[in-house]
């Protein structure tokens, strides 16, 4: 029996999120995004087509690397105007029933101790449906706009996001035992304080003292996502997440990033059966090839050049306005997403900015697959067979046209050829996936379950 895809629709709080432009197209919604409705329609939407998760990405910050000027992202909708993402988990939960909904948060911009907190209630709200996607952050207008010069360099912000989710671990695993809170109105006693420890941690970027503020949620941690392509970031990914996301056009690329995660992940003494990859794929689906590729095609005129180029450089660092529109790209160093400049200037394609535009404008990075059920299904199945990738996060091109035409059309032909789920389990979002509620016992976050014991290990080592 054949593994069953995963499918994730990749959305964010903003217009267009990875189709720069496409807010213009005329069944475009996306610039609803600030009305409840567009979230809650778009999750009802999904649940239809048995969606595992949405999936919304933030930025803390505005593209303001393309000409020095954050005049392109602005005029064009680029990621900016952005609204907080976890506020949509609780009114998605409330119109659905299984869906998951992850949620992105960086590491550079909040103190773990309230995003524990604010995680976790999230948890409790939706009955164990939220995932954490974990970014370390590219953009430096988000640093100094919270009183910090610039962001700290790359490899560092791992090493702080290592420390912050040691945090996070404390705080959800060990604070709380299972049965702290014990509600007996006889002995008026409402939670056990010799069953609420103190975490007692004290790192090189962290001091949290003291206790946990939330009770044990149905998932305790959330389930971890999370995007490194880095050396340091793949690493990162290897060790502490559930669902990896990648994002490149080629299958050769894709198929080495899903074994040398598995094998990392291996090597730190995780069951790599238990770290999933999604691959960032854009699918424009109709009923025949002919109808897909005229889709396509229209929503092409809508690419803003500026706006994409835009969000590219931000992504990398690189500044493209100092390229001309068909002037390959040249490698530089950068603190932004390193791999991007890389996979761009490493010989296989001269990469200019108008093919950059033309082909990251409608849905982002990944490759785009266009045509009928037939073809579409047809070349995902392909990529799972050579890459082992575990399933897709699609982007749109037009919200919520691209989900209702994957829906409409992809999803019962997978389903007819059985590589697609035809119904929810029912539980969590970890069960959903994995089958158990909490991060499994080779996770490295559930040493901090006895927390105790690791606080007289620490207080051995110092
Ligand atoms: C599918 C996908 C989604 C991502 N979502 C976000 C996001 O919402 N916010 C963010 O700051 N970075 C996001 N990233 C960037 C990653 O967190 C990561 O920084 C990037 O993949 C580069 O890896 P590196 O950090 O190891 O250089 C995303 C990356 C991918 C592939």
């Amino acid at each position: 029996m054949s593994k069953k895809f995963i499918f994730n629709a990749f959305e964010m709080n903003c217009v267009g999120h990875q189709s720069p432009g496409l807010w213009a197209h005329p069944h475009d919604r996306s610039w609803q995004y600030k009305d409840l409705e567009y979230w809650t329609d778009l999750a009802k939407l999904l649940e239809k087509g048995i969606f595992t998760a949405i999936f919304i990405a933030d930025v803390v910050g505005y593209y303001d690397v393309y000409n020095d000027s954050a005049r392109a992202a602005v005029q064009n909708g680029v990621q900016i105007p952005v609204n907080d993402p976890l506020q949509i988990a609780g009114p998605v939960a409330q119109a659905t029933k299984h869906i998951g909904i992850g949620i992105t948060s960086s590491t550079s911009f909040e103190h773990p101790y309230t995003w524990a907190r604010r995680i976790a209630t999230a948890d409790h709200y939706t009955k164990g449906r939220v995932g954490w996607n974990i970014v370390t952050s590219y953009l430096e207008s988000g640093a100094k706009n919270v009183g910090d010069n610039s962001l700290n360099r790359h490899d560092n912000r791992y090493e702080i996001a290592e420390e912050y989710l040691e945090v996070i671990y404390k705080l959800l695993e060990g604070s709380w035992e299972e049965d702290a809170v014990v509600r007996d109105r006889e002995k008026r006693i409402f939670a056990n304080p010799d069953k609420v420890h103190e975490i007692g941690h004290k790192g090189k970027y962290f001091d949290v003292p003291g206790i946990g503020l939330t009770e044990p949620s149905p998932q305790r941690t959330p389930v971890l996502f999370q995007a490194g392509s880095s050396a340091a970031g793949k690493k990162f990914a290897a060790q502490n997440a559930e669902l990896v996301f990648v994002s490149t056009p080629g299958k050769k690329v894709v198929k080495e990033y899903v074994a040398d995660v598995r094998r990392q992940a291996k090597e730190a003494g995780r069951d790599p059966a238990k770290v999933l990859v999604l691959a960032l794929v854009n699918i424009v689906v109709d009923e025949t090839d002919e109808k897909a590729q005229a889709k396509y095609e229209d929503y092409k005129k809508y690419i803003s050049y500026e706006g994409t180029l835009s969000l590219i450089s931000g992504w990398s660092g690189v500044d493209l306005s100092k390229y001309g529109p068909d002037e390959p790209l040249k490698h530089e160093e950068t603190n932004a997403i390193i791999s991007i400049i890389d996979h761009l200037t490493n010989g296989e394609e001269d990469w200019t900015p108008r093919k950059l535009a033309d082909w990251v404008g409608v849905g982002g990075l990944g490759p785009v697959f266009i045509g009928s059920a037939t073809t579409v299904a047809d070349a995902l199945q392909a990529w799972v067979a050579e890459t082992d990738v575990d399933g897709f996060n699609i982007s749109y091109g037009v919200s919520h046209e691209t989900f209702a035409d994957v829906v409409e059309y992809l999803v019962p032909e997978l389903q007819r050829r059985g590589v697609y789920p035809t119904e929810y389990k029912e539980g969590t979002l970890r069960e959903k996936i994995f089958g158990t509620r909490y991060l499994p016992d080779e996770h490295p976050g559930s040493r901090y379950r006895d927390i105790e014991k690791v606080k007289r290990e620490e207080a051995a080592k110092r």
